[in-house]
Formats: C-alpha cells, sequence, structure tokens
C-alpha cells in the first residue's frame, strides 16, 4: 500500500548533486571509453553491490536442465518448450516456458522476463505446466491459500502478448519469480539462497543478494539455458516494477543480454532516489525487507549519503540499448524521476560512441523517444500494456534486427491477435 507520507509535489522534491557517471570516486575524471570500461564501470558496479543489491555468486557446478514438454501453439505460428532448470543436485529448480515463432531457421531475437504469478498465467495454453509454488495471495487472479488454481490460467495475458510477440519473429521466454525466491520475508530460508550458505551460515551478509539479486541470478540461470538452444538469438530482458528493478540488475552484471528494458521500475530501479518522489528508500526497506542487501538501509531517509543513485545503474548498460518506461498515472515510481535518470545516463553512451536519449526534456505522453536510450510515459497507470510491448518490439527492431526475418512463414498481423486463444 502506498502511505500517505509519500512527496507528490515536484516543488518538495529537495535540492541534490548527482554523483558523475564520469568522475571517479576519487575525483579523476573520465575522458575516455577505455577508461570508463576497465576502471569507472567496474567502480559502480561495485558500489551497486556493496550497498544495494548486494554481491551474487555463479552458477552451481552441478546445475542441469531439462527439455519437459514441448508442442505446437497459437493454432501452429508457435513452437512451445518448457525446460526445467535445476540450480543444483538438490533443492529448488525453475521452469521456463518459451514460444519461438514456428518456420524459423536459425536463432531469433528473444524476450526474457520474469513473471509474477507462474507461467500458466501468460496465456491461457492448457498445456503450460501450472505452478506448485508459493505465490502472494490474489484472489482476482485465481492464487487461493498462495497457490495457483486452475481459473489462473491466462490471467495475466494481457501482459504478455504472445501473439503478436511471435507475429513480429522475436521469441518470448519467460520464467516465474517465486521459483527462484519466493517473494516475502522469510529471512533467506526459501528460495536459492540456501544453496550458496557456508557451514552454519543462515542468512546472507550485509553486502549480499537479497531477493531482487536472486532474482537477477536466476535471469542469468535462464541466460545459461538460452545460449543452449540454437534457436534462440541475441536476447532482450526486462521487467516490471519489482521485475523492472530485476531486469535492470540482471542486466548491468550479466552483459549477455543484448538489450535491457525497464517497465516501471521505480524505487531501486530506474527512479532517482534523491529525488524522494513518490516511493522512497525508507518505504521500500520497511515493506519489502528483503528485495535489497542490508546494507541499503542505512540510506533510509539519507538518500544524500548513497555513492550512487540510480542513472549510475542505468549507465552500467552502456553501450548496449537500454529502454525505459513509464506510465503517467504511476506517480509512485516517480516517472519524471525515471526520466532524469536515463537522461543523466546519456554521456557515458556518447563516450562509448554512441547516440543516447534524443531528448533534451521529458517526452509528452504517448510520445515514445528512440536512440540507443529509448523512453516513453504512457497514458495509464502501473501496468505492463500492449502498447509498451509496441515501443518494445520497435525499438528490439531497431537495435537487433541485423538478422534477417525467419523465412518461409507468413506472419499474421498483430491486428486482432490477443494471446488468449488456446494452443492446438
Ligand atoms: C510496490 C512497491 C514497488 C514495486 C511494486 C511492484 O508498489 O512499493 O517498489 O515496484 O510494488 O512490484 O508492483
Amino acid at each position: 500500500m502506498e502511505p500517505t507520507d509519500a512527496n507528490y509535489d515536484e516543488d518538495q522534491v529537495p535540492a541534490y548533486t548527482l554523483p558523475d557517471p564520469l568522475v571517479m570516486a576519487n575525483g579523476e575524471p573520465i575522458a575516455d571509453a577505455a577508461t570508463w570500461t576497465q576502471k569507472r564501470r567496474p567502480e559502480i558496479l561495485q558500489l551497486f553491490k556493496t550497498h544495494v543489491y548486494g554481491e551474487m555468486p555463479g552458477p552451481l557446478a552441478d546445475a542441469r536442465w531439462e527439455i519437459t514438454e514441448e508442442g505446437q501453439a497459437l493454432a501452429g505460428r508457435a513452437r512451445r518448450r518448457q525446460i526445467r532448470v535445476h540450480f543444483a543436485a538438490d533443492g529448488p529448480c525453475m521452469d521456463i516456458l518459451l514460444y519461438i515463432p514456428a518456420g524459423t531457421q536459425g536463432p531469433v531475437p528473444t524476450f526474457v522476463g520474469l513473471n509474477f504469478f507462474g507461467n500458466h498465467t501468460v496465456l491461457r495454453d492448457p498445456n503450460i505446466h501450472l505452478n506448485p509454488n508459493w505465490m502472494r495471495p490474489e484472489r482476482k487472479n485465481g492464487i487461493v491459500d498462495n497457490r495457483a488454481t486452475p481459473d489462473s490460467r491466462g490471467c495475466l495475458s494481457h501482459r504478455w502478448p504472445v501473439a503478436d510477440i511471435i507475429a513480429r519473429g522475436y521469441a518470448l521466454a519467460t520464467v516465474y519469480s517465486g521459483d527462484i525466491d519466493p517473494d516475502y520475508d522469510d529471512g533467506y530460508h526459501n528460495g536459492v539462497h540456501p544453496l550458496f550458505y557456508k557451514e552454519g551460515q543462515t542468512r546472507p551478509g550485509p553486502d549480499q543478494w537479497g531477493t531482487i539479486g536472486a532474482w537477477a541470478w536466476g535471469l542469468s540461470r535462464a541466460m545459461d539455458y538460452l545460449q543452449s538452444d540454437a534457436d534462440i538469438g541475441d536476447v532482450a530482458v526486462l521487467g516490471l516494477s519489482r521485475l523492472g528493478k530485476t531486469s535492470l540488475w540482471a542486466g548491468a552484471c550479466d552483459p549477455r543480454f543484448a538489450l535491457v528494458i525497464s517497465n516501471e521500475s521505480g524505487c531501486g530501479g530506474a527512479a532517482l532516489s534523491r529525488r524522494r518522489y513518490g516511493e522512497t528508500i525508507r518505504h521500500i526497506n520497511e515493506s519489502f525487507p528483503h528485495w535489497f542487501c542490508d546494507n541499503f538501509r542505512r540510506y533510509n531517509d539519507a538518500e544524500d549519503d548513497l555513492p550512487l543513485d540510480q542513472h549510475l545503474l542505468l549507465a552500467l548498460i552502456a553501450p548496449r540499448p537500454l529502454y525505459v518506461a513509464s506510465a503517467v498515472e504511476d506517480r509512485w515510481c516517480d516517472p519524471r524521476g525515471e526520466f532524469l535518470a536515463a537522461q543523466a545516463a546519456d554521456p557515458v553512451y556518447r563516450l562509448l560512441g554512441c547516440d543516447g536519449l534524443p531528448a533534451d526534456e521529458m517526452p509528452a505522453v504517448d510520445q515514445p523517444v528512440q536512440g540507443r536510450i529509448g523512453y516513453h510515459i504512457r497514458s495509464g497507470g502501473h501496468d505492463l500494456t500492449a502498447y509498451d510491448w509496441s515501443q518494445y518490439l520497435d525499438f528490439a527492431d531497431l537495435h537487433l534486427r541485423e538478422r534477417p526475418m525467419p523465412t518461409g512463414q507468413d506472419f499474421p498481423t498483430a491486428d486482432g491477435e490477443s494471446g488468449l486463444e488456446p494452443a492446438l
């Protein structure tokens, strides 16, 4: 719930100074791409690990995956593949749901994103495994007693226009975030954290990963699989809200993500913390104590003490294409703070020899701008909509389309495709 003390008044935004992306912590200026890559980028990445998201481990040596199901979908226009990734010999595992355009030969560009309530919620396709794991209660989405019921099939399909994505020649991969770490504060006993505890350890250290770190780690484990799949080409990572914070952190840590999208990620995502507009660091740490590393709590009501701000997270994506999206009614996420962060990351893109954000001012509602950094503020509230997807598909066309479009297949137009129809 949004607290009553949130600031939504631009006049109450305090004066602040952002850390300069092109100046080292010791004051040394960064004047060329090589020094950015060798010195400043690692310094910033380390600051985010220590103060915000925590250190995260690599993959475990005994990880493995198996294809659990394959078939045709969307009346033959797509191939569906379900893959179970075992993070370790024992313990939690995650299911990847993959839709690939039918008739494609060779690798296709792919979107990957975590979902909130199970893979079976993204499309009303009876062949998708119904997720058996713990979920946040949401009766309207068919979650009863913290478990998915068959009623939840397809309940969030408006966020995943699979038919449109396929029609544009992209594959889509998704994973339930709770397979990696359930979204509640249990002291990190469930999920993937215990797989890495040393003898006697019961909780990650103050500078080690919380749940957002674990989710981002899970996206990299999905990437491990996707890289092994001959149908999959460049991978764009995206996420809404808490899962948008996650897509940014995954993109920052794992350069294999070729394009990164933040859909209304807000506080701890794309929005500048120093503005204290909408959700603040105190709000987020108190409501979701498990999301960030424990060190982040030091910055409750002390945003100016942070040696970073979220524009530097965006700068870590450079020179890869980055899209930041806001919604006009989603003040909790601070749309202006998201835009200003994208703008403040722009000099890094320019230093690296590409164009950045082609906008001096915040664009008008529903007027996207797309350079190497894209941005839009759309009408409406907090959600991942067909409008958002349509911009991301255009943006991906712009940046990932060196590969030829799939051949041997006439793709239907996006018109009239709801993504709701059952698979064959
Ligand atoms: C809450 C939270 C946000 C988060 C959002 C979501 O509103 O305060 O930080 O982004 O949930 O994930 O939907």
